[in-house]
């Protein structure tokens, strides 16, 4: 079956479209504070100073040795950031602070019952921990410099420990999120070629003590499948020495973790200083088809990207208590939970559960507690909390002098929400659009510098130079109101690598499209395309539509429609399968599947619960539709391929374009007349 539409199905089409809005400025008091007053660093990161301008982020960092080329562009679009240059990003984050702040928070975890003790982890005790581990994986598991190694892990302190246990001993880590299913996790297993699984037998959320260990039997059953070997698990255990998860431990292969590391007690492992351009970590994310991508990230340029933007976006100070409420798993933990926030020294909240168990106080509560004064989420969490509990903030003492938002669209009246409520109105408010590839923000305002327009990311950050040029490759002017595809022009420390294993892959769907020649050794020919629509304001500010691909964000989580409906195909009864975005008030969008059946199959509730399931064990529940809808034929082009644009229009009540090419057009009545009645 083809499943391919002429059009491809584009997120940005059914974007709700908002007014410009007037700009709002930060406090005095804030200005005062911030790491960026002085409007001179917006010369200093000026395009006639690139790439020498990035030198003073990579120099946020202690270095072993010293690059002697700050980019090297031989390879386009292979980009190499401080060529000969060596660092440890664990010596970055841990050891370096040790002298001045030994016994400073770097992590304060906070569990979901709130009866249970808060944990504070010391850099020092961090230090220890890591060194553990890390000597855990060299010498029990064998681990070696390059070697890639898979966490399935959730939101708990031995997740960053593990990571910098790895990037202590240069081996790649690629952490998946919890909430994937095993079979999700298998697959990016057998892609990354790991030979060992960390995982946890169980966590809370929601008040439940969820059973995570079931995931890793199907994760290594489902990377076996795939041709990938796991001989080890280690399975930390949520209340150590008491195992909380129903399925077996298998001999031989599983082992505690928490027993295994006690063989490491005090040892001390030395940081590899590895090369800049050293992979330090994998994390997959959707395309356009149904294989994940995994996005490689580099050592030094990484680094030296979310430290800078951690300094000069997220205001961060070494004195501050930062929390940004959002999983590890995701990329923006690892940028700004682990990495970003620990280069400079800072102390780092992480919690366990969900921001509206057990009730819609639970943030400001622990903000509250700690004396969280950096704040960063999702749009998603903020609707949901205002939604939930719109008056809650007022009732906890705490007080953000600087909060962000990342991962979707922020409608202006949920920023001002957001502002004023959560906010206080004392908070200045940051709206970061990036990306999992482009490792930190691209699109941004400095908070003491650039006003705060809601609904609009900003200009482009420190040494980044997007634009927005239409299918034809012309650049869209700013101030003319068209939109089009949101490009950056310049290579920049942050940008991921490659995909791993698939190098044309990433050629092909990140710089292919506005490639001017591809002969061509000078970055100015190889902008990067980032998929996502955009419209640029006269002031130069962006306002980011959707995606314009095949893929679709739901509460700031991006799925793949092909992995979406190659999940609903293994469901007997289905013969295609088509995913589409509809507007959706909490999560910004949500998916809809339409599936029609094989021949002589009648449609059932059974049948609808069935793709749920289908969706939940290949992907995880995060992807579960909002509703399945079976209906008697999709609409086709002549050749057969199924037009997903034509659904999305249906789904959302909106125009569906011209439907005169197709071999069916009945068929648009039909489902139109199938939702009307249920919606
Ligand atoms: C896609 C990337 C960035 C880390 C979390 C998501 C959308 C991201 C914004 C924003 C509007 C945004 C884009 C982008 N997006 N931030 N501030 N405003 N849209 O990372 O899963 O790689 O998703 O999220 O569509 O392409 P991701």
């Amino acid at each position: 079956m083809t499943i391919e539409d002429e059009v491809p199905l584009s997120e940005s089409q059914i974007a709700v479209h908002w007014r410009e809005e007037g700009y709002f400025s930060p406090s005095p008091k804030f200005i005062g504070q911030a790491n960026a007053t002085d409007p001179a660093i917006v010369e200093r990161f000026a395009e006639d100073r690139f790439p020498g301008c990035f030198a003073e982020y990579a120099e946020l960092l202690t270095w072993d040795s010293y690059w002697h080329t700050i980019l090297d562009t031989s390879n386009p679009p292979f980009w190499q950031w401080f060529v000969g240059g060596r660092l440890n990003a664990c010596y970055n984050c841990v050891d370096r602070h040790l002298a001045a702040d030994r016994n400073k928070a770097a992590f304060i975890w906070v569990p979901e019952p709130e009866d249970e003790a808060t944990v504070v982890i010391t850099y020092q005790e961090l230090h220890r921990r890591v060194n553990e581990f890390a000597a855990l994986l060299r010498e029990d598991c064998g681990l070696e410099p390059g070697d890639r190694v898979t966490f399935h892990l959730p939101m708990v302190p031995e997740l960053p420990v593990a990571m910098l246990a790895c990037a202590r001993l240069g081996v790649i880590h690629s952490e998946v999120f919890g909430g994937f299913s095993g079979a999700a996790c298998g697959g990016r297993i057998a892609d990354s070629g790991s030979r060992v699984l960390v995982t946890m037998d169980a966590y809370h959320r929601n008040g439940q003590l969820v059973d995570h260990k079931a995931k890793a039997d199907e994760a290594v059953a489902e990377a076996a499948r795939q041709g990938q070997e796991v001989d080890r698990v280690l399975v930390f255990r949520r209340y150590p020495g008491r195992y909380s998860s129903a399925t077996p431990m298998v001999d031989g292969r599983d082992a505690f973790a928490d027993d295994v590391l006690a063989r490491y007690r005090g040892r001390v492992v030395e940081p590899v200083p590895m090369p800049a351009d050293a992979p330090l970590f994998l994390m997959y994310t959707s395309g356009t088809t149904g294989r994940p991508k995994g996005c490689q990230h580099s050592t030094g340029g990484y680094l030296a990207y979310v430290a800078g933007t951690s300094k000069y976006y997220q205001d961060i100070h070494p004195e501050d208590t930062y929390w940004c409420c959002a999983d590890i798993g995701w990329i923006t933990g690892h940028s700004y939970i682990v990495y970003g926030p620990l280069s400079l020294g800072t102390t780092s909240v992480l919690y366990e559960g969900a921001p509206t168990y057990p009730d819609p106080g639970r943030c400001w509560r622990i903000a509250e507690r700690l004396g969280v004064n950096i704040f960063h989420t999702a749009p998603t969490t903020i609707r949901m909390l205002r939604k939930l509990g719109p008056d809650e903030p007022a009732r906890y003492d705490y007080h953000f002098k600087h909060m962000t938002t990342v991962g979707e669209p922020i409608e202006p009246e949920v920023w001002r929400w957001y502002h004023r409520v959560v906010g206080k109105g004392e908070a200045a408010v940051v709206d970061t659009w990036w990306q999992t590839e482009t490792g930190g923000f691209l699109g941004s305002t400095l908070p003491a510098l650039q006003p705060m327009k809601p609904g609009s990311c900003g200009p482009g950050a420190l040494g980044i130079f997007p634009v927005i040029y239409d299918e034809e490759g012309n650049t869209v002017e700013a101030g003319t109101g068209r939109a089009g595809n949101i490009c950056i022009r310049n290579p920049w420390p942050g940008v991921f690598q490659g995909i791993w294993g698939q190098p044309e892959r990433f050629v092909d769907t990140y710089y292919r499209k506005y490639c001017r020649n591809p002969q061509s050794k000078d970055w100015h020919d190889w902008p990067y395309f980032a998929g996502d629509g955009a419209v640029q304001a006269d002031d130069g500010y962006f306002r980011i539509l959707g995606r314009v691909d095949d893929v679709i964000n739901v509460a700031g989580h991006r799925l793949g429609t092909k992995e979406l409906e190659s999940a609903c195909l293994t469901v007997d009864e289905v013969a295609e399968a088509a995913a589409v975005p509809v507007v959706d008030e909490e999560r910004g969008r949500a998916v809809e599947m339409y599936v029609s059946l094989k021949p002589g199959r009648q449609a059932s509730t059974e049948i609808e619960n069935k793709v749920s399931v289908a969706i939940d064990r290949e992907i995880g529940k995060i992807a579960r539709p909002k509703h399945v809808w079976i209906v008697s034929d999709m609409p086709k082009t002549r050749s057969g391929k199924i037009m997903r644009r034509v659904i999305a229009g249906i789904s959302n009540f909106a125009d569906v374009g011209d439907v005169s090419t197709l071999a069916n057009p009945e068929v648009v009545d039909d489902i139109r007349h199938r939702i009307q009645r249920a919606k």
